[in-house]
């Protein structure tokens, strides 16, 4: 399965560049069959989630050809409504493809996707926004079956503003007959791109990023050729592995404004955070003080908020913070998997429901640990950064979810990190 070794205690320096975002270019993969035209993507990331999901392209009908970041798409040729099993229960968010599907062939089939290592993830806001929209939806053996004959946009307002839900049910509005309004909509940076790409193939979506999206129905799509945003959990994960080890570091193709509360937290810490602007994306400059600051109050929110996804790596970084911090996880239920794991390798971390409180000690010490998830696996590489001695991280796929070449990366900024037992 393959086990990550890090020996701790070296400073990083140089710069690293962040790649696409995970969580931005799934939907947009899901969009691209909106159209039958040919769609190009740049900055294309190679992560295990993203691989699942061409798989699934490719299983209803979709040509895929790939020229390093590059990837160009051919959806004209789509034949199937029928999502497979061994994908959906791989990768969860291959539920976003619901919408897509039934956009472009107005009938779907997918197997309930269970919940995850996080938490047990329901679907209701996804399936209460499509039925809305006309989408006759039958749940029988742990299947889904969909019509949607009869789309015609609807005034949705969501309990919670679901990231997933809000993209679903953006990507079947496309096609509904006249105009959807989504009210309480998630406004994650991930959304605003899914709107761009929309928009880019000839689609009419508008208020992506504010909490009510608006979208006009339309009856084709163009070919495009799109960017994605680079990704703000990977670029956060860096400002902590420069945080944790006491380092300066340059973090290139960032979007400073989607990582604003990661770094007003990291300043806080005793962090001194230099952006410089640059056209759509910017640099930002790290420069860690020997020790962090504890932090007196995190507490995980949608966007803008402190993201539930920088919690375990944030938590890592205040294991070896000087007083006592307190992090609160308002998103999932179950995403305190790595705090045994920190605990190992010397970490003071006591939770109770969704609160942890975490006293710093001066540094951690190496051990053999096991990701249990992909944010809680890369916090375990962060921790073994800083520990003194070895740290063995097993169950790594977890990490290749969301992380390409996370070794090889960390390896360019100085890091003493490397991959073994590749079976
Ligand atoms: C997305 C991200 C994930 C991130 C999360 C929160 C992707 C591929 N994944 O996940 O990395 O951690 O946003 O920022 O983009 N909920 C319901 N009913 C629903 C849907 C959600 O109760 O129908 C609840 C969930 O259980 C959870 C909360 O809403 O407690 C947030 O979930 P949601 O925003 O939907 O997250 P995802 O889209 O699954």
């Amino acid at each position: 399965m393959g086990k990550f070794r890090v020996r701790g205690g070296r400073k990083l320096g140089g710069n690293i560049r962040v790649i696409g975002a995970k969580n931005a270019i799934l939907p947009i993969l899901a969009a691209v069959i909106l159209t039958r035209k040919p769609v190009v993507l740049y900055d294309f990331p190679h992560l295990a989630d993203v691989e699942n999901m061409l798989l699934i392209l490719q299983s209803i009908g979709c040509r895929i050809q790939r020229e390093n970041s590059t990837l160009y798409i051919d959806p004209s040729q789509i034949n199937s409504w029928v999502i497979p099993d061994r994908y959906v229960k791989e990768i969860r968010s291959s539920i976003v493809m619901l919408g897509a599907v039934l956009a472009r062939m107005k009938k779907a089939v997918i197997t309930y996707p269970g919940g995850c290592e996080i938490g047990q993830r329901p679907i209701n806001l996804h399936l209460q926004g499509l039925r809305q929209l006309g989408v006759i939806i039958t749940e029988s053996h742990g299947y889904l079956e969909c019509e949607a004959t009869n789309m015609v946009g609807a005034d949705i307002h969501l309990d919670y503003p679901s990231v997933g839900a809000t993209e679903n049910i953006m990507l079947a509005a496309t096609c509904a007959k006249g105009q959807t309004v989504i009210r309480n909509a998630a406004k994650e940076p991930e959304i605003t791109d899914l709107q761009n790409f929309i928009n880019s193939m000839g689609g009419k979506v508008t208020g992506a990023g504010s909490n009510t999206i608006i979208i006009e129905g339309v009856d084709s799509f163009n070919e495009t050729e799109y960017t994605v945003i680079p990704d703000r959990i990977v670029a956060g994960t860096y400002l902590i592995a420069a945080a944790i080890t006491g380092s300066e570091i340059v973090v290139e193709n960032v979007i400073m404004e989607h990582i604003q509360a990661v770094v007003n937290k990291l300043r806080e810490a005793g962090c001194i955070i230099t952006p410089y602007k640059g056209i759509g994306v910017d640099k930002i400059k790290i420069k860690a003080p020997d020790r962090l600051r504890a932090i007196e109050n995190t507490k995980t929110y949608p966007y803008p908020g402190f993201p539930t996804d920088m919690q375990a790596l944030f938590m890592s970084a205040l294991t070896v913070s000087k007083g006592t911090s307190i992090i609160t996880e308002n998103i999932f239920e179950n995403r305190f998997k790595h705090v045994p794991e920190l605990i190992r390798m010397g970490a003071r971390i006591r939770t109770e429901g969704k609160i942890a409180v975490i006293q710093g000690v001066p540094r951690l010490k190496g051990a053999e640990v096991s990701a249990g998830d992909l944010r809680g696996g890369a916090a375990l590489i962060m921790a073994g950064l800083n520990a003194e001695g070895e740290t063995i991280i097993d169950n790594i796929r977890h990490i290749r979810r969301g992380y390409d070449k996370l070794d090889e990366y960390l390896r360019s900024i100085g890091a003493d990190i490397e991959r073994i037992d590749h079976n």
